[in-house]
């Protein structure tokens, strides 16, 4: 196990804004130098206007200028692991296939995926130059 990332997420759920669900999502996404940016699932009282943590995560890394993202990390308070929704699913794909996607839950067990593995027929930035 993973503890000093582990504490990390740990924490960082405790800042999810998910007043609706309560279940509180945290998510470290790092890049090759070990530099790394952090979402939380933030909600909202028109309930499809929640945003994911994957996602969330995803879009501090961009504005902050990182690398390409090199590991992904996924933590929920659940006794099982949880897998990225479809949606962040396509997001994450937009980066590299082959990013690692690191679930952990309360017990700190970890679980580690491909993202491509969680995407078999993925739709991609080269399907757009498809009609030229
Ligand atoms: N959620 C995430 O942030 N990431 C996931 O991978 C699954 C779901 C959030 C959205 C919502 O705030 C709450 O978890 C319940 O669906």
């Amino acid at each position: 196990m993973n503890a000093e990332i582990f504490a990390e997420l740990k924490k960082l759920s405790t800042r999810a804004y998910a007043p609706y669900s309560h279940f509180q999502v945290a998510v470290i996404i790092r890049d090759k130098n070990g530099k790394q940016v952090r979402g939380v699932n933030v909600e909202n009282a028109s309930y499809g206007l929640t945003s994911c943590a994957e996602r969330n995560a995803v879009f501090s890394f961009v504005a902050n200028g990182l690398e390409k993202p090199a590991e992904l990390f996924l933590y929920t308070e659940t006794k099982g692991f949880i897998a990225p929704c479809g949606a962040c699913r396509q997001v994450l794909m937009e980066f590299d296939p082959d990013l690692p996607i690191i679930m952990m839950n309360r017990a700190g067990d970890e679980k580690r995926v491909l993202i491509s593995e969680l995407v078999p027929l993925p739709f991609g930035p080269k399907d757009l130059e498809d009609t030229r």
